[in-house]
Protein backbone atom coordinates (compact mmCIF):
# COMPACT_ATOMS: atom_id res chain seq x y z
CA UNK A 1 0.00 0.00 0.00
CA UNK A 2 1.57 3.57 -1.19
CA UNK A 3 1.58 5.78 1.87
CA UNK A 4 -1.10 8.66 1.12
CA UNK A 5 0.71 11.56 0.39
CA UNK A 6 -1.04 14.48 1.34
CA UNK A 7 -4.10 15.25 3.85
CA UNK A 8 -7.07 15.50 0.78
CA UNK A 9 -5.73 11.58 0.62
CA UNK A 10 -5.69 10.68 3.84
CA UNK A 11 -9.53 12.20 4.09
CA UNK A 12 -11.26 10.29 1.25
CA UNK A 13 -9.03 7.09 3.07
CA UNK A 14 -10.71 7.84 6.61
CA UNK A 15 -14.13 8.40 4.40
CA UNK A 16 -13.85 5.03 2.75
CA UNK A 17 -13.03 2.95 5.86
CA UNK A 18 -15.67 5.15 7.41
CA UNK A 19 -18.53 4.27 5.04
CA UNK A 20 -17.57 0.88 5.44
CA UNK A 21 -17.82 0.60 8.86
CA UNK A 22 -21.68 2.42 8.33
CA UNK A 23 -22.01 -0.45 5.57
CA UNK A 24 -20.80 -3.46 7.80
CA UNK A 25 -22.69 -1.64 10.97
CA UNK A 26 -19.61 -2.93 13.80
CA UNK A 27 -20.47 -0.41 16.49
CA UNK A 28 -17.57 -0.93 19.01
CA UNK A 29 -19.15 -2.34 22.13
CA UNK A 30 -19.75 -0.45 24.93
CA UNK A 31 -17.62 -2.16 27.24
CA UNK A 32 -14.91 0.69 27.08
CA UNK A 33 -15.01 3.41 30.06
CA UNK A 34 -14.63 6.81 29.98
CA UNK A 35 -10.87 7.69 30.52
CA UNK A 36 -10.49 10.33 33.01
CA UNK A 37 -8.80 13.62 31.81
CA UNK A 38 -5.39 14.66 31.87
CA UNK A 39 -5.91 17.50 34.35
CA UNK A 40 -7.74 14.18 36.58
CA UNK A 41 -5.06 11.60 36.14
CA UNK A 42 -2.40 14.13 37.68
CA UNK A 43 -4.37 13.85 41.41
CA UNK A 44 -3.90 11.41 44.32
CA UNK A 45 -5.37 7.99 43.40
CA UNK A 46 -7.84 8.55 46.40
CA UNK A 47 -9.17 12.18 44.54
CA UNK A 48 -9.27 10.52 41.36
CA UNK A 49 -11.50 7.44 42.40
CA UNK A 50 -13.41 9.81 44.25
CA UNK A 51 -14.11 12.00 40.88
CA UNK A 52 -14.89 8.78 39.04
CA UNK A 53 -17.74 7.89 41.10
CA UNK A 54 -19.24 11.65 41.13
CA UNK A 55 -19.18 11.38 37.54
CA UNK A 56 -20.22 7.72 36.97
CA UNK A 57 -23.50 9.13 39.36
CA UNK A 58 -24.42 11.69 37.53
CA UNK A 59 -23.28 11.13 34.23
CA UNK A 60 -23.20 7.20 33.73
CA UNK A 61 -21.36 4.96 31.07
CA UNK A 62 -21.18 4.59 27.69
CA UNK A 63 -23.73 1.71 28.24
CA UNK A 64 -25.72 3.98 30.07
CA UNK A 65 -25.54 7.29 30.08
CA UNK A 66 -26.84 10.44 31.88
CA UNK A 67 -27.36 13.85 30.83
CA UNK A 68 -25.93 15.85 33.54
CA UNK A 69 -28.88 17.45 35.76
CA UNK A 70 -31.50 16.63 33.57
CA UNK A 71 -33.89 14.10 35.15
CA UNK A 72 -36.71 14.07 32.28
CA UNK A 73 -34.37 13.14 29.43
CA UNK A 74 -35.57 9.34 28.46
CA UNK A 75 -32.40 6.78 28.92
CA UNK A 76 -33.27 4.88 26.02
CA UNK A 77 -32.97 7.66 24.24
CA UNK A 78 -29.35 8.57 25.22
CA UNK A 79 -28.57 5.26 24.67
CA UNK A 80 -29.59 5.15 21.31
CA UNK A 81 -27.08 8.56 21.50
CA UNK A 82 -24.51 6.81 22.46
CA UNK A 83 -24.48 3.62 20.40
CA UNK A 84 -24.93 6.07 17.04
CA UNK A 85 -21.63 7.95 18.67
CA UNK A 86 -19.94 4.85 18.93
CA UNK A 87 -20.56 3.75 15.50
CA UNK A 88 -20.46 6.90 13.59
CA UNK A 89 -18.33 9.38 15.58
CA UNK A 90 -15.86 7.66 18.39
CA UNK A 91 -12.54 6.88 15.45
CA UNK A 92 -12.38 10.87 15.14
CA UNK A 93 -13.98 12.46 18.50
CA UNK A 94 -12.50 9.59 21.35
CA UNK A 95 -14.66 7.56 23.71
CA UNK A 96 -15.00 10.24 26.44
CA UNK A 97 -15.20 13.60 23.73
CA UNK A 98 -11.98 14.33 24.13
CA UNK A 99 -11.41 14.60 20.30
CA UNK A 100 -8.53 12.03 20.17
CA UNK A 101 -9.92 8.91 18.74
CA UNK A 102 -7.74 6.55 17.11
CA UNK A 103 -7.97 8.39 13.45
CA UNK A 104 -7.89 12.08 14.93
CA UNK A 105 -3.96 11.59 14.84
CA UNK A 106 -3.96 12.24 10.78
CA UNK A 107 -6.56 14.96 10.57
CA UNK A 108 -6.30 18.91 10.43
CA UNK A 109 -8.10 20.64 11.62
CA UNK A 110 -8.27 18.19 14.80
CA UNK A 111 -11.66 16.76 15.55
CA UNK A 112 -13.37 18.76 18.58
CA UNK A 113 -12.43 17.92 21.91
CA UNK A 114 -16.19 18.61 23.71
CA UNK A 115 -15.02 18.33 27.50
CA UNK A 116 -14.48 21.94 27.71
CA UNK A 117 -17.90 22.73 26.47
CA UNK A 118 -16.89 25.52 23.68
CA UNK A 119 -17.92 25.36 20.19
CA UNK A 120 -16.50 26.96 16.96
CA UNK A 121 -19.40 27.35 15.14
CA UNK A 122 -22.63 28.78 16.99
CA UNK A 123 -25.41 31.30 16.60
CA UNK A 124 -24.07 32.78 19.87
CA UNK A 125 -22.23 35.79 21.04
CA UNK A 126 -18.30 35.30 21.30
CA UNK A 127 -17.62 33.12 24.58
CA UNK A 128 -21.68 31.89 24.97
CA UNK A 129 -22.20 28.67 25.08
CA UNK A 130 -24.06 27.40 21.74
CA UNK A 131 -27.51 26.51 21.16
CA UNK A 132 -28.28 22.53 21.04
CA UNK A 133 -29.83 23.70 17.88
CA UNK A 134 -26.39 24.51 16.71
CA UNK A 135 -24.65 21.30 17.53
CA UNK A 136 -27.76 19.09 15.88
CA UNK A 137 -26.90 21.73 12.68
CA UNK A 138 -23.21 21.19 12.77
CA UNK A 139 -23.46 17.13 12.62
CA UNK A 140 -26.34 17.53 10.67
CA UNK A 141 -24.26 19.54 7.84
CA UNK A 142 -20.97 18.97 8.80
CA UNK A 143 -17.97 21.51 8.64
CA UNK A 144 -17.75 21.69 4.95
CA UNK A 145 -13.38 21.75 4.12
CA UNK A 146 -13.12 19.53 7.21
CA UNK A 147 -12.85 15.65 7.48
CA UNK A 148 -16.60 16.09 9.88
CA UNK A 149 -18.63 14.53 7.50
CA UNK A 150 -22.32 15.42 7.20
CA UNK A 151 -24.69 13.41 8.92
CA UNK A 152 -27.95 14.02 6.76
CA UNK A 153 -28.37 10.57 6.43
CA UNK A 154 -28.90 9.27 9.46
CA UNK A 155 -33.26 9.46 10.84
CA UNK A 156 -33.82 12.21 12.69
CA UNK A 157 -34.49 10.51 15.47
CA UNK A 158 -30.71 9.19 15.55
CA UNK A 159 -29.58 12.85 14.95
CA UNK A 160 -31.53 13.76 18.29
CA UNK A 161 -30.46 11.35 20.10
CA UNK A 162 -26.59 11.66 19.01
CA UNK A 163 -26.85 15.42 19.54
CA UNK A 164 -28.32 14.77 23.58
CA UNK A 165 -25.19 12.34 23.77
CA UNK A 166 -23.03 15.10 22.45
CA UNK A 167 -24.02 17.31 25.07
CA UNK A 168 -24.02 14.61 27.51
CA UNK A 169 -20.33 14.35 27.00
CA UNK A 170 -19.93 17.53 27.25
CA UNK A 171 -21.66 18.22 30.38
CA UNK A 172 -19.29 15.38 31.90
CA UNK A 173 -16.47 16.79 30.59
CA UNK A 174 -17.56 20.13 32.11
CA UNK A 175 -18.44 18.65 35.73
CA UNK A 176 -14.69 16.68 35.23
CA UNK A 177 -12.81 19.56 35.02
CA UNK A 178 -14.45 21.75 37.72
CA UNK A 179 -14.53 18.37 40.35
CA UNK A 180 -10.66 18.87 39.28
CA UNK A 181 -10.27 22.48 39.31
CA UNK A 182 -11.70 22.06 43.07
CA UNK A 183 -9.24 19.04 44.36
CA UNK A 184 -6.52 21.79 43.01
CA UNK A 185 -7.37 24.71 44.51
CA UNK A 186 -8.77 23.27 47.84
CA UNK A 187 -6.80 20.06 48.19
CA UNK A 188 -10.03 18.03 48.58
CA UNK A 189 -13.46 17.27 47.69
CA UNK A 190 -16.64 18.17 49.33
CA UNK A 191 -19.34 16.36 47.97
CA UNK A 192 -22.02 19.05 48.93
CA UNK A 193 -20.31 21.55 46.15
CA UNK A 194 -21.81 18.85 43.20
CA UNK A 195 -25.47 20.15 43.00
CA UNK A 196 -23.48 24.00 43.14
CA UNK A 197 -21.93 22.69 40.11
CA UNK A 198 -24.10 21.30 38.06
CA UNK A 199 -26.17 24.41 38.40
CA UNK A 200 -22.84 26.53 37.18
CA UNK A 201 -23.01 24.38 33.67
CA UNK A 202 -26.52 24.11 33.22
CA UNK A 203 -26.93 28.08 34.13
CA UNK A 204 -23.87 28.72 31.58
CA UNK A 205 -26.19 26.75 28.79
CA UNK A 206 -29.43 28.25 30.15
CA UNK A 207 -27.94 31.67 29.58
CA UNK A 208 -27.09 31.07 25.85
CA UNK A 209 -30.71 31.83 24.89
CA UNK A 210 -30.35 35.32 26.06
CA UNK A 211 -27.17 35.72 23.72
CA UNK A 212 -28.51 34.60 19.95
CA UNK A 213 -26.67 36.90 17.62
CA UNK A 214 -29.60 38.18 15.52
CA UNK A 215 -29.01 40.98 12.38
CA UNK A 216 -29.50 44.53 13.79
CA UNK A 217 -30.57 45.64 10.30
CA UNK A 218 -32.61 43.27 8.13
CA UNK A 219 -30.88 42.07 5.41
CA UNK A 220 -30.49 44.16 2.30
CA UNK A 221 -30.36 42.92 -1.55
CA UNK A 222 -26.53 42.22 -1.24
CA UNK A 223 -25.24 44.01 -4.77
CA UNK A 224 -21.69 44.01 -6.21
CA UNK A 225 -21.28 47.72 -4.94
CA UNK A 226 -21.97 46.04 -1.46
CA UNK A 227 -19.44 43.71 -1.79
CA UNK A 228 -16.81 46.74 -3.06
CA UNK A 229 -17.80 48.47 -0.04
CA UNK A 230 -17.13 45.68 1.99
CA UNK A 231 -13.84 45.09 0.79
CA UNK A 232 -13.01 48.31 1.47
CA UNK A 233 -14.02 47.71 5.14
CA UNK A 234 -12.32 44.27 5.18
CA UNK A 235 -9.01 46.63 4.29
CA UNK A 236 -9.53 48.78 6.74
CA UNK A 237 -10.70 47.33 9.80
CA UNK A 238 -7.91 45.03 9.88
CA UNK A 239 -9.39 41.36 8.80
CA UNK A 240 -6.78 41.57 5.99
CA UNK A 241 -4.26 41.80 8.72
CA UNK A 242 -4.95 37.62 9.31
CA UNK A 243 -6.47 37.03 5.98
CA UNK A 244 -4.29 38.54 3.59
CA UNK A 245 -5.64 41.67 1.17
CA UNK A 246 -7.27 39.14 -0.80
CA UNK A 247 -8.58 37.12 1.84
CA UNK A 248 -6.84 33.98 1.02
CA UNK A 249 -5.13 33.85 4.71
CA UNK A 250 -1.61 34.38 3.15
CA UNK A 251 0.31 36.17 5.83
CA UNK A 252 3.55 35.91 7.37
CA UNK A 253 2.84 36.35 11.03
CA UNK A 254 1.59 33.29 12.78
CA UNK A 255 -1.18 33.29 14.92
CA UNK A 256 -1.93 32.15 18.68
CA UNK A 257 -3.18 28.24 18.73
CA UNK A 258 -6.79 27.34 19.36
CA UNK A 259 -7.80 27.05 22.49
CA UNK A 260 -7.45 23.22 22.27
CA UNK A 261 -3.63 23.87 21.88
CA UNK A 262 -3.76 23.30 18.05
CA UNK A 263 -2.09 25.46 15.53
CA UNK A 264 -4.28 27.73 13.26
CA UNK A 265 -4.46 29.82 9.85
CA UNK A 266 -6.84 32.06 9.01
CA UNK A 267 -9.28 31.03 6.68
CA UNK A 268 -8.92 31.36 2.84
CA UNK A 269 -12.44 32.73 2.21
CA UNK A 270 -11.95 32.22 -1.07
CA UNK A 271 -11.50 28.47 -1.00
CA UNK A 272 -15.04 27.88 -1.10
CA UNK A 273 -15.09 26.10 2.09
CA UNK A 274 -16.42 28.15 4.92
CA UNK A 275 -16.79 26.05 8.12
CA UNK A 276 -19.67 27.80 9.56
CA UNK A 277 -21.91 27.39 7.17
CA UNK A 278 -22.67 29.53 3.51
CA UNK A 279 -25.96 31.24 3.82
CA UNK A 280 -25.36 35.13 4.45
CA UNK A 281 -26.94 34.59 8.13
CA UNK A 282 -23.98 32.35 8.73
CA UNK A 283 -21.35 34.99 7.77
CA UNK A 284 -23.11 37.54 9.61
CA UNK A 285 -22.77 36.07 12.72
CA UNK A 286 -19.10 34.46 12.34
CA UNK A 287 -18.59 38.44 11.61
CA UNK A 288 -20.00 39.62 14.56
CA UNK A 289 -19.40 36.75 16.72
CA UNK A 290 -16.66 35.71 16.15
CA UNK A 291 -15.26 32.13 16.12
CA UNK A 292 -15.43 30.52 19.89
CA UNK A 293 -12.19 29.06 20.47
CA UNK A 294 -9.73 30.58 17.95
CA UNK A 295 -7.95 33.69 17.17
CA UNK A 296 -11.26 35.04 14.95
CA UNK A 297 -12.56 37.82 16.72
CA UNK A 298 -15.83 39.67 17.45
CA UNK A 299 -16.63 42.40 15.15
CA UNK A 300 -19.97 43.23 16.48
CA UNK A 301 -18.83 46.15 18.75
CA UNK A 302 -16.91 47.64 15.88
CA UNK A 303 -20.47 47.92 14.30
CA UNK A 304 -22.48 49.92 16.91
CA UNK A 305 -23.00 53.09 15.21
CA UNK A 306 -23.46 51.81 12.07
CA UNK A 307 -24.65 48.09 12.11
CA UNK A 308 -26.11 48.03 8.49
CA UNK A 309 -22.28 47.84 7.35
CA UNK A 310 -21.83 44.62 8.57
CA UNK A 311 -23.85 43.04 5.55
CA UNK A 312 -21.24 45.00 2.86
CA UNK A 313 -18.72 42.78 4.75
CA UNK A 314 -21.12 39.76 4.56
CA UNK A 315 -21.63 40.83 0.59
CA UNK A 316 -17.78 40.82 0.04
CA UNK A 317 -17.12 37.07 1.15
CA UNK A 318 -20.27 35.53 -0.36
CA UNK A 319 -18.81 37.60 -3.66
CA UNK A 320 -15.46 35.66 -2.71
CA UNK A 321 -16.14 32.55 -0.96
CA UNK A 322 -16.19 30.38 -4.42
CA UNK A 323 -14.23 32.68 -6.31
CA UNK A 324 -11.55 29.96 -7.07
CA UNK A 325 -14.02 27.51 -7.86
CA UNK A 326 -16.10 29.41 -10.20
CA UNK A 327 -13.06 30.98 -12.01
CA UNK A 328 -11.36 34.02 -10.94
CA UNK A 329 -14.47 37.07 -11.88
CA UNK A 330 -16.60 37.29 -8.37
CA UNK A 331 -19.89 37.13 -9.52
CA UNK A 332 -22.04 40.22 -8.60
CA UNK A 333 -24.17 38.48 -5.58
CA UNK A 334 -28.47 39.42 -5.52
CA UNK A 335 -29.62 37.75 -2.63
CA UNK A 336 -32.82 37.72 -1.38
CA UNK A 337 -33.98 39.93 2.05
CA UNK A 338 -34.09 36.76 4.57
CA UNK A 339 -37.73 36.48 5.54
CA UNK A 340 -37.86 36.88 9.65
CA UNK A 341 -34.83 38.92 10.08
CA UNK A 342 -36.23 42.29 11.83
CA UNK A 343 -34.91 45.27 12.22
CA UNK A 344 -33.57 46.88 15.20
CA UNK A 345 -36.51 49.01 15.42
CA UNK A 346 -39.02 46.81 15.01
CA UNK A 347 -37.51 44.34 17.57
CA UNK A 348 -37.24 47.26 20.45
CA UNK A 349 -40.92 47.74 19.82
CA UNK A 350 -42.18 44.53 20.35
C1 LIG B 1 -13.54 11.66 10.20
C2 LIG B 1 -13.54 12.35 11.48
C3 LIG B 1 -14.85 12.79 12.11
C4 LIG B 1 -15.98 12.04 12.33
C5 LIG B 1 -16.25 10.60 11.92
C6 LIG B 1 -16.87 12.90 13.06
N1 LIG B 1 -16.31 14.12 13.27
FE1 LIG B 1 -17.14 15.69 14.28
N2 LIG B 1 -15.53 16.83 13.86
C7 LIG B 1 -14.42 16.41 13.17
C8 LIG B 1 -13.50 17.52 13.03
C9 LIG B 1 -12.17 17.49 12.34
C10 LIG B 1 -14.11 18.63 13.67
C11 LIG B 1 -13.53 20.02 13.82
C12 LIG B 1 -13.87 20.97 12.69
C13 LIG B 1 -13.28 22.36 12.93
O1 LIG B 1 -12.65 22.58 13.94
O2 LIG B 1 -13.48 23.21 12.08
C14 LIG B 1 -15.36 18.16 14.19
C15 LIG B 1 -16.25 18.95 14.91
C16 LIG B 1 -17.42 18.50 15.48
C17 LIG B 1 -18.30 19.29 16.31
C18 LIG B 1 -18.03 20.71 16.77
C19 LIG B 1 -18.43 21.84 15.84
C20 LIG B 1 -18.22 23.20 16.48
O3 LIG B 1 -19.07 24.08 16.31
O4 LIG B 1 -17.23 23.41 17.16
C21 LIG B 1 -19.33 18.48 16.69
C22 LIG B 1 -20.49 18.84 17.58
C23 LIG B 1 -19.12 17.20 16.06
N3 LIG B 1 -17.95 17.23 15.33
C24 LIG B 1 -19.95 16.10 16.22
C25 LIG B 1 -19.76 14.88 15.58
C26 LIG B 1 -20.67 13.77 15.69
C27 LIG B 1 -21.91 13.75 16.56
C28 LIG B 1 -20.19 12.77 14.90
C29 LIG B 1 -20.81 11.42 14.63
C30 LIG B 1 -22.24 11.40 14.29
C31 LIG B 1 -18.94 13.24 14.33
N4 LIG B 1 -18.73 14.53 14.75
C32 LIG B 1 -18.13 12.50 13.50
C33 LIG B 1 -14.18 15.15 12.67
C34 LIG B 1 -15.07 14.10 12.69
C1 LIG C 1 -6.67 37.90 14.51
C2 LIG C 1 -6.87 37.25 13.23
C3 LIG C 1 -8.16 37.43 12.49
C4 LIG C 1 -8.79 38.61 12.14
C5 LIG C 1 -8.38 40.03 12.47
C6 LIG C 1 -9.95 38.22 11.36
N1 LIG C 1 -10.00 36.87 11.25
FE1 LIG C 1 -11.41 35.83 10.22
N2 LIG C 1 -10.55 34.09 10.80
C7 LIG C 1 -9.42 33.98 11.57
C8 LIG C 1 -9.16 32.57 11.83
C9 LIG C 1 -8.00 32.01 12.63
C10 LIG C 1 -10.16 31.84 11.16
C11 LIG C 1 -10.32 30.33 11.12
C12 LIG C 1 -11.02 29.81 12.35
C13 LIG C 1 -11.17 28.31 12.33
O1 LIG C 1 -12.15 27.80 11.79
O2 LIG C 1 -10.28 27.65 12.86
C14 LIG C 1 -11.00 32.83 10.52
C15 LIG C 1 -12.13 32.51 9.76
C16 LIG C 1 -12.88 33.43 9.06
C17 LIG C 1 -13.95 33.10 8.15
C18 LIG C 1 -14.42 31.70 7.80
C19 LIG C 1 -15.62 31.32 8.58
C20 LIG C 1 -16.07 29.91 8.29
O3 LIG C 1 -17.28 29.69 8.37
O4 LIG C 1 -15.23 29.05 7.99
C21 LIG C 1 -14.44 34.27 7.65
C22 LIG C 1 -15.57 34.44 6.66
C23 LIG C 1 -13.70 35.34 8.26
N3 LIG C 1 -12.77 34.80 9.11
C24 LIG C 1 -13.93 36.67 8.01
C25 LIG C 1 -13.26 37.69 8.66
C26 LIG C 1 -13.60 39.09 8.50
C27 LIG C 1 -14.66 39.63 7.57
C28 LIG C 1 -12.74 39.78 9.31
C29 LIG C 1 -12.75 41.27 9.59
C30 LIG C 1 -14.03 41.85 9.99
C31 LIG C 1 -11.87 38.82 9.96
N4 LIG C 1 -12.23 37.56 9.54
C32 LIG C 1 -10.85 39.13 10.84
C33 LIG C 1 -8.65 35.00 12.05
C34 LIG C 1 -8.93 36.35 11.91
Amino acid sequence: MRLPCGIQRVQSMLTVGFCLLGIVGCAPPAKQNYEPSAQVAKLTPENQARIQKILARQCGSPASPKLLGDRLMSPAHLKRGSEVYRQYCVQCHGVTGDGNGPQAQYLIPKPRDYRRGIFKFTSTTYGSKPLRDDIYRTIKRGVLGTSMPSFDMLPPEDLDAVTDYVLALTHRGELEALLADAVEFEGELNEGAVPGMVETIQGQWKEALANVVNPRTPMPLLTRADAEAGKKIFLSIGCNKCHGDEGRGEVADELPPDIWGNPVKAADITAGMLRGGTDPLDVYRRIEAGINGTPMPAFRSQFEENPGEVWKLVAYVMSVYDMRRDGITPPSVIIKPLPGVKSAEARQSE
